[in-house]
């Protein structure tokens, strides 16, 4: 696809086809008026009948008579005067999914024209016809015999109805663009299964990024290593498994080279199977989906490579299986972490955290400027939050209140969760430093969860992210969603802005 901007009169407009907006109480924008006259006031002979009446998200297509556009895409917007940005992102989804029916090539967007025109509307416009055209157009095939349904549609333009265009309107369509792009890659990844994207497979990917971007380089971490490493804790998730894990590690120096990254770290199990604790059969398969903090952290990484943004990154994803096996890790089984504390491992279906305590204390050497971690962590997150928000605990009120805010401007919302000593508690041992789960019960567990992962983070300030509820969907539109690479590039994107 390719996102422009059109500077021309609306009535000149060279595409295909137009998408305009109306309103509920029938009111006709300045674009719009524009076209009603140089088509006979077909349009308000429609509003007048009721054909489309202007309730968010209705659409119809008009075939007209027209030496430069063939179609008008009328899409309901609402009350005129109550433009927000999640209306115009309804409307202009509905639009562009209706067009993917269709053979037309192109189209130009009139959505966001003709409302009081600032710097900000102009980029978040432009940024949302981009990443929405993404969302829409993700479609699975890799594992089918019969291959993609192409959409005709190859350009999308941002209608500007003659007003010049602006470096904020530009700049929307790239970010746009590189973050609609990250979130299609994560959920491709997070929807092949688990016999094709291994921990070797998503090496293979973080390589693509790092061959392509001058800013990018790769180092692999592999078994042998991570036993010299003395990393004892990913080693004994990975110990059932036939399939070699891997730490991944991606450095994007878009900064100073004096400038602390900001490390990101993501869980890459490409399958859990609950290992010798062993999970119910129902509806294990969507533990392939295991691993979408680990591909967030990969197409977090090439988003904001693609962008350049200005600032040091680095993704680190710890990536392995947890299968049960005569070589598994037992439940009491003592480990030494690289940190040198000891873990007794009360529920091996707890992994999450052990490869993340690893990739945590791995992270030190980088003398991060803050941490965050995303990772399917916890079933209880889903019971406390559901499908809609993830959980969201953190050392640091300041890191946490920006994630929530990127999170509310991204539509990619999280909810803070506790932290603190009566949780920590809970995770006391009589044979190691620390059980791996609460032995004692007491709920909490995404809570508790994090406490254990706080253990590994040598008081940096740190946030992590439980992915668990918002990860991939289930039923009928099972399938990875991409989350949290929107929040999470809204934030990276907000910290650029500031350097
Ligand atoms: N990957 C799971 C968490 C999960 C479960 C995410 C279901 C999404 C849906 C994680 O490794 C896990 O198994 N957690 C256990 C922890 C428990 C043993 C303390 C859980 O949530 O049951
Ligand atoms: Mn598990
Ligand atoms: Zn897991």
């Amino acid at each position: 696809m390719k996102f422009s901007i059109s500077t021309t009169k609306v009535t000149e407009t060279k595409s295909s086809c137009l998408i305009l907006p109306v309103f509920e109480e029938g009111q006709l924008n300045k674009a719009l008026k524009l076209i009603d006259a140089a088509n006979g006031r077909v349009i308000s002979d429609f509003i007048k009948n009721g054909d489309i009446k202007g309730k968010i998200g209705q659409c119809r297509i008009l075939p007209v008579q027209n030496k430069t556009y063939k179609r008008i895409v009328l899409v309901g917007c609402g009350k005129y005067e109550e433009y927000s940005e999640s209306r115009y992102k309804k409307a202009i989804t509905s639009a562009l999914k209706k067009l993917t029916s269709t053979n037309h090539k192109s189209a130009t967007s009139f959505l966001a024209t003709g409302h009081k025109s600032n710097k900000k509307v102009d980029y978040r416009s432009a940024r949302i016809m981009a990443e929405v055209w993404h969302q829409i157009s993700y479609e699975y095939t890799a594992t089918n015999s019969k291959k993609t349904r192409r959409f005709a549609l190859n350009k999308l333009f941002l209608g500007t109805n003659g007003r010049k265009s602006n470096l904020e309107m530009k700049k929307g369509l790239n970010h746009g663009n590189a973050i609609g792009l990250a979130t299609k890659k994560v959920r491709y990844l997070g929807d092949l299964p688990a016999n094709v994207c291994t921990p070797s497979f998503l090496v293979k990917e973080a390589r693509k990024i790092a061959s392509k971007n001058s800013t990018v380089t790769l180092k692999v971490v592999n078994e042998p290593q991570m036993k010299k490493l003395k990393m004892g804790a990913l080693l004994s998730v990975t110990a059932g498994s036939v399939e070699p894990s891997r730490l991944i590690i991606l450095n994007h120096k878009g900064g100073k080279s004096n400038e602390k990254p900001i490390v990101i770290v993501g869980k890459g199990v490409t399958f859990d199977s609950g290992g010798i604790s062993l999970k119910p059969g129902h509806k294990m398969d969507e533990m392939k989906f295991d691993m979408c903090g680990g591909a967030a952290a990969i197409g977090i990484l090439q988003a904001i490579a693609d962008l350049g943004l200005p600032i040091n990154v680095i993704s680190i994803i710890p990536a392995c299986e947890n299968l049960p096996s005569g070589n598994a890790t037992k439940p009491g089984d003592i480990v030494t972490s690289m940190s040198g504390q000891t873990i007794e491992v009360l529920n091996t279906d707890a992994e999450g955290r052990l490869i993340l305590a690893d990739a945590l204390t791995y992270c030190q050497r980088f003398k991060p400027k803050l941490i965050i971690d995303m990772a399917t962590l916890t079933g209880a997150c889903i019971v406390a939050l559901g499908h809609h928000l993830s959980g969201l605990m953190s050392n640091s009120d300041d890191l946490a209140n920006k994630l929530l805010a990127a999170g509310e401007a991204a539509g990619d919302g999280t909810w803070r969760l506790p932290l603190g000593k009566k949780y920590m508690d809970q995770l006391k041992s009589n044979f190691a430093d620390v059980g791996n789960i609460s032995g004692g019960g007491g709920g909490a567990g995404t809570v508790t969860a994090a406490c254990f992962l706080q253990k590994f983070v040598n008081g940096v300030e740190w946030a992590h992210l439980d992915i668990a509820g918002v990860a991939w969907l289930e039923g009928s539109k099972k399938g990875a969603t991409g989350r949290p690479v929107a929040l999470m590039s809204e934030f990276l994107i907000q910290e650029a802005n500031k350097s």
